[in-house]
Order: C-alpha cells, then sequence, then structure tokens
C-alpha cells in the first residue's frame, strides 16, 4: 500500500492539463465491445486504474485490447465469452455497463455483482427494469446477474429516479434493439452525452442526450470507429477547488467550461475569480472566501462527486455553510478524517454542517474512497504542517498522476510505501 506526504501551506500557481473524463471512459470502452466488426482506437482514456481494470475485464471475454499512453484500441470481433466473472469484474462499479453491452449485443450476458466505492445503498433497480422492458429475462443467481432475451424490442421507459448508470446501460442494450425506444427522466450528465456520441459513431442512431428525454432507433450492428473522451469535469472541479483553498492562480486547460457552470458559480459566491478562454478557465484567489450552501443534485447542478472536497474548502471559508448530500446516503466518511486535522463540522442525516475555521493543522488520515481521497490531499495542501493520506488506492482508481499534476504547480507532494 502507498501513501501520500504532503508538505501543506504552499499556494499553487501555474498551467494543469486535465485528462479524459473518467466516468465517461469507464462506460465507452465496456460500450466498444458492441462493435461486431472494424476496430475501436479510443483517445483520451485517463490513465488510472479504473480504465485499466475495465480493460483487463474486456480483455477476459476474449477481445484484443492494446494501449499507448491515452489511446486505447480494442478489437472485439474476437469476442468469445459473455460471462464476465473475474475478481476486477466484482472490484469496480462500472462493470455493470457490461451487461448492457453484452445483452445489446449477444442477448446473453452474466456478470458479477459490482463493487466501487462505499458511499451508501447502489441499487441497479432501475437498469432491471429498463433491461425487462426491452424484453429480457434478468435473474440473480450466486451473486451475478445474469440477463437474457430472445430479442430486445424498443419500447418507452420511465426511470423512477434519474440514475447516470442506469440511463446509459439501458441506452448501450436499446441502440442493438428492434425498432424505437424512449428513456424518461434520463440522466442528462456530460458523459452520458459522451456515450450516446461514440454509440453514434459506431454507427447507432440516438438523439436527446443532454435532456431528459433520450430517443434510440435500435440499429442492427455497431462497428468500430475513432473517438476522443470529453475532458473530466469533475478532475477539473477539484483542481478548481484546490485553488481556492490554497490561494494562487492558475490555467485549467483541455476543459469545457459549460460542464463547469454549477462549480464555477458557487466557487465565485465565494469570492474566487474565475474567467473562461476557450477550452480553459483561470481561476485565482486573491482574499479571504465566504462560507455558502451546496445541495448536490443530478446534473446541471452541483456534483456529488465534488461534495467531499468542496467540503475541505468550505471548512477555512469565513462563516458556516451547510451541505445538503441528495444523491448518496453515505458520502461523508472523509468528515472524521477532516476532524483530525482541526475542522469544525458536524453531521446529521445527509446535512453537513460547516462552522469555518482559521486553518488546518497535518495529520495522518485516510481516503476513504475515491472523492474523500482528493479531499484529504486538498486539506493536507492548505494545513500547516505534514499530512499523510493512506489508502490511496482509492485515489488512484480517478485521478491520474496526481502528485505530478499538483507538484507542477507548486505543491510539495510526495508517494511513499505505507508500512
Ligand atoms: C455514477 O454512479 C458515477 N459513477 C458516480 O461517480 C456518481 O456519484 C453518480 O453517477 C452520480 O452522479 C460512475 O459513473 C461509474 P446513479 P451511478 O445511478 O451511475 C439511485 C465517482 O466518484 N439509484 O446516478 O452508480 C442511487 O442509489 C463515482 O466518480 C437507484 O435508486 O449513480 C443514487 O441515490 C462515485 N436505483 C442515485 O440513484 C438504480 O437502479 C444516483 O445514482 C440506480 C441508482
Amino acid at each position: 500500500m502507498e501513501k501520500l506526504i504532503i508538505n501543506g501551506g504552499k499556494p499553487l500557481n501555474g498551467d494543469i492539463e486535465i485528462s479524459g473524463a473518467k466516468n465517461a471512459a469507464v462506460a465507452i470502452l465496456p460500450a466498444a465491445i458492441m462493435a461486431s466488426k472494424g476496430i475501436c482506437v479510443i483517445d483520451n482514456i485517463p490513465q488510472i486504474s479504473d480504465t485499466e481494470c475495465i480493460e483487463r475485464i474486456i480483455h477476459s471475454l476474449g477481445a484484443k485490447v492494446k494501449r499507448d499512453k491515452n489511446t486505447v484500441t480494442i478489437d472485439s470481433t474476437t469476442i468469445n465469452n459473455n460471462d464476465a466473472n473475474t475478481e476486477d469484474v466484482r472490484r469496480m462499479r462500472a462493470s455493470y455497463y457490461l451487461i448492457g453491452a453484452l445483452l445489446g449485443r449477444f442477448k446473453k450476458a452474466r456478470v458479477e455483482m459490482p463493487g466501487g466505492c462505499s458511499i451508501g445503498v447502489r441499487p441497479i433497480d432501475q437498469h432491471i427494469k429498463g433491461f425487462e422492458a426491452l424484453g429480457a429475462k434478468v435473474t440473480i443467481e450466486h451473486g451475478a446477474v445474469v440477463v437474457e432475451a430472445d430479442e430486445l424490442v424498443g419500447t418507452n421507459i420511465y426511470f423512477d429516479v434519474v440514475s447516470v448508470g442506469a440511463t446509459i446501460n439501458v441506452m448501450l442494450a436499446a441502440a442493438l434493439a428492434e425498432g424505437k425506444t424512449v428513456l424518461e427522466n434520463a440522466a442528462k450528465e456530460p458523459h452520458v452525452v459522451d456515450v450516446a456520441n461514440f454509440l453514434n459513431t459506431m454507427g447507432a442512431d440516438i438523439k436527446g442526450t443532454g435532456t431528459d428525454v433520450i430517443k434510440i432507433n435500435g440499429v442492427k450492428e455497431l462497428s468500430g470507429c475513432n473517438y476522443s473522451v470529453i475532458p473530466d469535469q469533475i478532475e477539473a472541479g477539484t483542481y478548481m477547488i484546490a485553488v481556492a483553498a490554497c490561494g494562487g492562480k492558475i490555467n485549467i486547460n483541455n476543459v469545457i467550461p459549460k460542464h463547469l457552470e454549477s462549480i464555477t458559480a458557487k466557487l465565485v459566491e465565494m469570492g474566487v475569480d474565475i474567467s473562461e478562454n476557450g477550452d480553459s478557465i483561470t481561476v485565482e484567489r486573491t482574499g479571504e472566501i465566504r462560507g455558502v450552501n451546496v445541495k448536490t443534485l443530478p446534473y446541471p447542478g452541483f456534483p456529488t462527486d465534488l461534495q467531499q472536497p468542496m467540503t475541505t474548502l468550505l471548512s477555512i471559508a469565513k462563516g458556516r455553510s451547510i451541505v445538503n448530500e441528495s444523491i448518496w446516503e453515505s458520502r461523508y466518511k472523509h468528515v472524521d478524517e477532516l476532524k483530525k486535522m482541526g475542522a469544525n463540522i458536524s453531521v446529521k442525516n445527509n446535512l453537513a454542517i460547516i462552522e469555518g475555521v482559521q486553518n488546518l493543522s497535518g495529520a495522518r488520515v485516510r481516503a476513504t474512497d475515491l472523492r474523500a481521497g482528493a479531499a484529504m490531499v486538498i486539506a493536507g495542501l492548505i494545513a500547516n504542517g505534514v499530512t499523510e493520506v493512506t489508502n490511496i488506492e482509492h485515489i488512484d482508481r480517478g485521478y491520474p498522476f496526481i502528485e505530478k499534476k499538483f507538484n507542477a504547480l507548486g505543491a510539495n507532494i510526495t508517494r511513499e510505501i505505507d508500512n
């Protein structure tokens, strides 16, 4: 196991490049296995353990997978297995996309139940509802989801909750169904749109993504294509929050500013200066920052995946802030760690009440999950003295080269073995 050692108290200055979006990539890689002819060449895939894990899973199904830095080449014409049952499958949440992708292509799949960050109950009832509506029989057998259909037939599906995973998963299967599927109350996240753009480049006919009604005309087959994944809105937001917390001025390059609007708006409300310039934004903190209230919501609301880093920032903002986590029921595990560093936060159900303190002080803390890990790194960057962040395998799941990227901005972070 490794840990990060952070010498805090340094402002951040300079330029940073944002990588491809994790939550788009972990759906696009499984979607690539739906190509029954040709080869997919996918660029801007972030170099993180979650994408490496999906690549291994796809390989275990019989596809040929090659990685060269950010480019992954997949030949899925050789797939000979629709039973995804390796340790990797059980390890990560996004392996549920194999269900939709395999069901679409082979009308049959068996996928071990997915794992992922421990942030509350993570049901897949809406995924199952969608597959059943398309005509699949879904059973849970010995810890695996088993789906099978004589044929998939398009229909109208209304999701009871707005779910990124269910929207994408059902869209995957419906892309190769007979006739028209309409998904209502669909998720509008940029990565949902990106997956649809990828499928359309493979030959699918999907319209309306980015709104809450998605219309899919099923096609007979999908083919390989060249594609580039969108920039990671959450990675960009994490660095925006970090500079707001540490002070300094950074240019964040390779972003789509529109995807960052809810974060930009909150930071501006707190007193941070932000300007846009094409596919870059500049974030500068000159003075004091004010506490604000934040409620996490599906896109275009404030993303739950930035709630934890935001809590760290609010812990040193002037006055009281209230955070309302409305997506996940148990996404405050980082709060106990922040308290070890001197934060004044109390949690009641899904609310965190934060009284801003002058500063945090270095301590040994744990990354309890991916975004909690980012929250602890930012806490370490602000704090007086030395912070050790352990369990950083969670951070490596979603943030490429995190210490290199921060160090290039003037931070002092080293990676060591945690004995
Ligand atoms: C995706 O998870 C992301 N993961 C999560 O990011 C992110 O927090 C979440 O979307 C919300 O934006 C991936 O893309 C791999 P949901 P997902 O289905 O798809 C309820 C990160 O840090 N729900 O949109 O699993 C669910 O309980 C990770 O990068 C049902 O009730 O989330 C939750 O309250 C963590 N039934 C809400 O919907 C279902 O069938 C939203 O979940 C599905 C979901």
